[in-house]
């Protein structure tokens, strides 16, 4: 996983120097200028009591978002707030917030540190294990692990972060997935619609201790 943070750190360090240099060309060309992290943690206040002061939330059905690519966040806010992705809470929060506000948020998260989770059930967890890292063939389930990578810290810009996530929360994600309920994804759906219920928590509990 050094590899992987330090790609995105030499990636974060080179956008940002590349917007400094640019920073007046920019502003003529409407090309939105540096996330604000200062406001994105002052818009973030709003977001606390439910997603905990850090983005480690605290509540096993509301995700921790610690640590999470911005480009997943931002996109998440988006759907919210056009109803693509369905929640009637995060929907009224996501509408509060501008393009900016979101762009600033998500990258004040991502400079958050993550909290570990742990698994619960022993033997959930080994058919969990045996999902994530090899799917299962002889039902065309892709392996998790080629997506979301063997340690959950997903692939930025694509993949979303998985690891230490509570598993209530990944749970119903996946579930949501299957049942048409979370429609915001066609590769997770197709995914999803493979999995039985105990695949579901299985594969669940085995995301929240991984790390
Ligand atoms: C009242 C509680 C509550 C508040 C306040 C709240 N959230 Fe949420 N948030 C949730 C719940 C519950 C979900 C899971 C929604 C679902 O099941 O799809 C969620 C989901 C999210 C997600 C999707 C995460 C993922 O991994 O896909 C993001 C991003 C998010 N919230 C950001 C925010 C931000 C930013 C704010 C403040 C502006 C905020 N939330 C305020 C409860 C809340
Ligand atoms: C082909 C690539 C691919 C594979 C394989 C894959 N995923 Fe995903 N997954 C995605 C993408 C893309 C998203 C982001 C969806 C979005 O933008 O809302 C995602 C999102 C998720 C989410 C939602 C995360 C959140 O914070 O709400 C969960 C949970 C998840 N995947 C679990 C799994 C599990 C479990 C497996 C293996 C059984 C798996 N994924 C296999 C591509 C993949």
């Amino acid at each position: 996983m050094k590899h992987f943070a330090s790609l995105l750190f030499v990636g974060v360090v080179s956008l940002s120097t590349l917007n400094h240099a640019f920073a007046g060309e920019e502003a003529k060309a409407g090309v939105p200028a540096k996330p604000d992290l200062a406001k994105g943690q002052a818009s973030f206040t709003a977001c606390a009591a439910c997603h905990g002061a850090d983005g480690n939330s605290a509540i096993t059905t509301n995700p921790k978002l610690a640590h999470q690519h911005p480009e997943y966040l931002v996109k998440q806010l988006q759907e919210f707030k056009s109803g693509k992705r369905a929640n009637a809470v995060m929907s009224g929060m996501a509408a509060t917030l501008s393009e900016d506000d979101m762009r600033n948020v998500a990258a004040w998260l991502t400079t958050q540190a993550p909290k570990n989770g742990f698994a619960k059930d022993k033997e959930l967890v080994a058919l969990g294990e045996r999902i994530y890292k090899g799917g299962i063939a002889d039902r065309q389930i892709a392996a998790c692990a080629g997506c979301h990578s063997p340690t959950g810290a997903g692939i930025p810009s694509q993949y979303p972060r998985l690891s230490g996530q509570h598993q209530d929360y990944t749970t119903a994600q996946l579930t949501a997935f299957r049942g048409g309920v979370r429609n915001n994804s066609t590769q997770m759906t197709m995914i999803a619609a493979k999995l039985n219920d105990k695949e579901i928590q299985a594969v669940s509990d085995y995301i929240a201790g991984l790390h």
